[in-house]
Parts: structure tokens; C-alpha cells; sequence
């Protein structure tokens, strides 16, 4: 037995890609500050970007927040975002030909489950809370540590489904306050999508990963990362 959350929830699967205007522009404008400093620190601790010119790459990048931030973090890295949704991708490059980041940014339109990508060509591989909209996560994991290089940085966070009914909506309500109806619909549906923390390490290992962990970072999100 682990000592990891378990959930009596059955999971309830999410669409795939996020590609209605709607769901594209109100997860965008969702407040992501406070988290995503927390995985850019989380990174940078478990050695990202590996070296000046790192080649990081960003799995199901969304409105391409992260690869953004890193770039104003860390002076000379490179990063790639795959997403499998085209208005997701063109909100990223919106935001991209807004920054002063262009030329070290590519977002791709692509499928995690297989990537347009050489084995062991990335510094770093991540990923933020988009592991549950799979209904089948192995693949994605498969290329994530198919395109990582030996000794790299891999970093998977995301939501884990609460342990019961009444701890869902209690996070639901916490997190949403001054949010939409449609972005609370959004995370709940997300927290039921989401794996148990046992469930990700199981499947990690399935896949092949070694030197990994699951770690439990709040009462919402776990951590699949390489050990240091
Ligand atoms: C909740 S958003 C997270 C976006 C981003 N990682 C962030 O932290 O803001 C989930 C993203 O996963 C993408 N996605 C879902 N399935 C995918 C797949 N098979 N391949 C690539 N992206 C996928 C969706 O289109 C969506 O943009």
C-alpha cells in the first residue's frame, strides 16, 4: 500500500483538445500566475534547463503560458509547445508575436500520443495539467520519455481526482472564486478527468520511465518528475 490520495470517484473522461473559441479564450483569461511560477520553480530545481542553450519541450502547451515565462526566466534556452487543438496553437502564437521571445518559441500543431519529434532530442520535457484530457495517458508518457534525452529533466504535472464527492466541490469552490460559470464547469470536469497519483506511477512505469516519482504538490496537483 502507498501512501499516495485514492479516490472513490470514477473517472469521467474530458473531450480531447480544447478547440471552441469559447473554451479557448476563458481558459486563457483563467488566473495561472501563482501555479505556473510554482512549475517554473519546480523545474529549476530539478535542474531544467540542464544547460544555457537547453532545448525544452512543452506537451499539450495550451495558450503557450509556460514556454513564455521560461523564456523571460532563463536567457537562452529554446522551447517547442505541441497542442492537438488549432485555435489553442493560434491563440500561443498571438501571445507569442506579442512577447519579445520570437525566434526561441515554436508551437506546433501535433498529437502528444505521437510526435513529430527525433528520440532523445530534448534538455527537457513538460507538461501542465493536460495528462487527464487523454483518455488513454500511456502514449503520451511513452513519447515523453521517448523524446527526452538520458539524464533530462522530464516534469508532468497535473490536477488528481479528489478523493470523494464532497472534497471535489470544496476545491471547485475554493479555486473559482470570481470565475465564470463555464470555467467552473471546466475544472470540475477537469478534477474528474484527472488519474489518482497511484494510477500515474503505475502507468509511468508501464511505459518504461525509471528514476521517476509521483509527488503531491497541493490539494489538487501531483508531479510525475525525474528524482534528484
Ligand atoms: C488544460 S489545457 C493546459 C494547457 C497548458 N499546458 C497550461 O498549463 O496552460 C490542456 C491542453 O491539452 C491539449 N491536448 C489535449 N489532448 C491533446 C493531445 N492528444 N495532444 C496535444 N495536446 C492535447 C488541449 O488542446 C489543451 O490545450
Amino acid at each position: 500500500m502507498s501512501d499516495l490520495p485514492t479516490s472513490v470517484l470514477k473517472r469521467v473522461l474530458e473531450v480531447e483538445p480544447m478547440d471552441t473559441e469559447q473554451e479557448v479564450v476563458e481558459y486563457d483569461a483563467m488566473d495561472h500566475e501563482t501555479p505556473k511560477a510554482a512549475f517554473i520553480e519546480r523545474l529549476r530545481q530539478l535542474g531544467a534547463p540542464g544547460n544555457e542553450q537547453g532545448r525544452m519541450l512543452d506537451i499539450a502547451t495550451g495558450p503557450g503560458h509556460i514556454p513564455l515565462q521560461l523564456c523571460d526566466a532563463f536567457g537562452s534556452i529554446s522551447v517547442v509547445g505541441i497542442d492537438l487543438a488549432p485555435k489553442m496553437i493560434a491563440m500561443a502564437n498571438r501571445r507569442l508575436a506579442e512577447s519579445p521571445h520570437t525566434g526561441r518559441i515554436d508551437f506546433v500543431l501535433g498529437d502528444a500520443k505521437k510526435m513529430p519529434f527525433a528520440d532523445a532530442s530534448f534538455d527537457t520535457v513538460f507538461s501542465n495539467t493536460s495528462l487527464h484530457h487523454l483518455p488513454e495517458p500511456r502514449p503520451m508518457l511513452a513519447e515523453a520519455w521517448r523524446v527526452l534525452k538520458s539524464g533530462g529533466v522530464l516534469l508532468i504535472r497535473d490536477l488528481y481526482r479528489p478523493a470523494d464527492e464532497a472534497t471535489l466541490e470544496k476545491i471547485v469552490a475554493e479555486q473559482t472564486t470570481g470565475s465564470t460559470a463555464f470555467q467552473r464547469k471546466m475544472f470540475a470536469d477537469s478534477l474528474r478527468a484527472a488519474l489518482t497519483p497511484d494510477e500515474l506511477l503505475y502507468l509511468a512505469r508501464e511505459v518504461g520511465m525509471t528514476n521517476i516519482e509521483v509527488v503531491i504538490d497541493t490539494d489538487r496537483h501531483m508531479s510525475l518528475q525525474s528524482v534528484v
